[in-house]
């Protein structure tokens, strides 16, 4: 018989429920109890939703947690973390995917006996398309490790980082990464609009191409980008004449300036 998992989820907003979505539809063998004070669906299967912290069969399966999930914003968490904590096991996981949060932040909260994971996934997770990097604290079991390792890979690709110092970098790589992707496609939208075309054509193209590059990129995984990038400009061309004001004007310094704003924020949480 399938071991199932007892996993509890703080926090059911936008990240929290794109994973949660990916492991129902993968059929992760779990039972999943459910917190948060937002509108949430009602209780069936093996998906148990509460809104309340004093409710004691929401505590009773916080003390059978094999996994904890803390998918709060980073402002909250001390105070869920304290609410939460009398009736968390010593041998649960802690898996936090808060930005900015550190192992030694949660082992203050719970304490360093506490099994934590720190982990960054991205918002592609909930279609099985996101980048998830993890870390995890001393006290974390090999077969703690595993399970975490099978639960995020089911969102997407998985690295375990072997330094916390790193996932500052991460997170504001592929945590944030997204939403620059996004922008760039707000950004080609307008320059379209600009450029004489009617709006909704100008969205169209923008976005198919992002995701016609994106899916090129997935297609050819050991072509590096700068060759995907050559294959499509011809030298003299009006590509090239395109790139040559990206790439001779101070794009890569925006972006790297972008980066460090972003890692430097995460310092801040
Ligand atoms: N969004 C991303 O792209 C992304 C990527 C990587 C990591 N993250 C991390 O994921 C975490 C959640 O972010 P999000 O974007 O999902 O934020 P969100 O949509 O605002 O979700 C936060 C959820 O926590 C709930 N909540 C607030 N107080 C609570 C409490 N006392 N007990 C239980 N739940 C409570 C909120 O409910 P109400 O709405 O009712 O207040 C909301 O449903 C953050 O720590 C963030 O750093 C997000």
């Amino acid at each position: 018989m399938v071991n199932r998992h007892n996993i509890v989820l703080i926090g059911y907003g936008k990240m929290g429920s794109a994973l949660h979505q990916g492991w129902l539809k993968a059929d992760f063998p779990a039972t999943y109890s459910i917190i948060s004070p937002s509108q949430l669906p009602r209780s069936e299967g093996s998906c148990h939703y509460y809104n309340d912290v004093q409710d004691s069969a929401f505590q009773e399966a916080l003390k059978n947690a094999d996994i904890v999930m803390m998918a709060v914003k980073p402002q909250k968490m001390r105070e869920v973390c304290a609410q939460i904590k009398p009736y968390v096991s010593v041998s649960s996981l802690i898996l936090s995917i808060a930005a900015g949060q550190t192992l030694q932040t949660f082992e203050g909260y719970f304490s360093a006996q506490q099994p934590i994971i720190r982990s960054m996934p991205n918002t592609p997770s909930a279609i099985g398309k996101g980048v998830t990097g993890y870390v995890c604290n001393d006290a974390c079991s090999d077969t703690q490790k595993q399970l975490v390792h099978d639960l995020l890979n089911i969102s997407g690709a998985v690295y375990e980082l072997n330094s916390e110092d790193l996932i500052d970098p991460l997170s504001a790589i592929s945590g944030s990464g997204p939403a620059y992707l996004f922008y760039f496609t707000e950004a080609l939208t307008q320059a379209g609009i600009d450029a004489g075309l009617p709006a909704d054509v100008a969205a169209d193209l923008a976005r198919q191409t992002m995701v016609g590059a994106g899916a090129l990129m997935e297609a050819a995984p050991d072509t590096p980008p700068s060759t995907l990038r050559e294959n499509v400009t011809s030298p003299g061309g009006t590509t090239q004449a395109a790139l040559s004001i990206m790439m001779n004007g101070d794009m890569q310094d925006i972006i790297t300036k972008a980066i460090h704003a972003a890692v430097s924020r995460a310092k801040e949480l």
